[in-house]
């Protein structure tokens, strides 16, 4: 896995050809803890985040919720701006994409304990205007170990350099898409992580992440950049 920070050329060369890029620590546990109670706070405390930032992914409306997730929730945390976990994933990204690379919004999924739900396999680029040319990644922080029994990252090396293909919703009823053919299985990488990890993929890269088998909530932070 590549170090905090700063990315060497093999890493950049990793991430051009694979299309993503595991780091092994972009923060530190003090700000994990402190991470974990902000995130708990933008899904739980009422009134906080607006209807419009609030979004199901796979479940029904009138269901618990299955795969919740909070966008933009560095409008209702600002202190997110301020931590370690954002320098580092801006440097992370200007050295991928350019010096000009610029934050492109936080969101946020907190996929509950003992839940079904997965995230399809998917690109990001799916849900974005197709008209425009993109040039972007996310960056994706677990704050807690992850792994494949709790829903880590897992990719198809090189599916970014093959454009974007058709996507459907998983439920007419919820915000998720999935791709409309589930890629070839052997080609898969699971990507584990320790707590304040990271995994970066383009906006290209074709990813999933599996059902939450654990006794606690996988919360993960993801921080998008884009590049002119
Ligand atoms: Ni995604």
């Amino acid at each position: 896995m590549a170090q905090t920070q700063a990315l060497t050329q093999e890493d950049r060369a990793d991430y051009a050809r694979d299309g993503f890029l595991a780091i092994d620590q972009v923060t530190t546990p003090a700000e994990v803890e402190a991470l974990r109670a902000i995130y708990d706070r933008l899904f739980e405390e009422p009134g906080l985040v607006p209807d419009a930032d609030r979004f199901e992914l796979v479940g029904d409306p009138d269901q618990a919720p299955q795969l919740p997730q909070v966008t933009n929730p560095e409008r209702y945390a600002p202190e997110l701006l301020a931590t370690q976990a954002f320098a580092s994933a801006q440097e992370i990204a200007r050295s991928l994409l350019g010096d000009e690379a610029v934050s492109a919004g936080m969101h946020a999924i907190r996929k509950p304990a003992g839940s079904s739900a997965e995230t399809p396999w998917h690109q990001d680029e799916a849900y974005w205007d197709p008209a425009m040319d993109h040039h972007a990644l996310s960056i994706w922080i677990p704050l807690q170990p992850v792994d494949q029994a709790n829903g880590c990252m897992q990719f198809i090396p090189g599916s970014h350099r093959s454009g974007i293909t058709a996507h459907e919703l998983v439920n007419p009823n919820a915000h998720g898409l999935r791709l409309t053919e589930e890629p070839d299985q052997e080609a898969v990488v699971v990507c584990a992580l320790p707590a304040g990890g990271a995994t970066v993929h383009d906006s290209k890269t074709v990813h999933y992440t599996g059902p939450n088998r654990s006794a606690e909530p996988r919360r993960a932070l993801i921080i998008a950049f884009s590049a002119p």
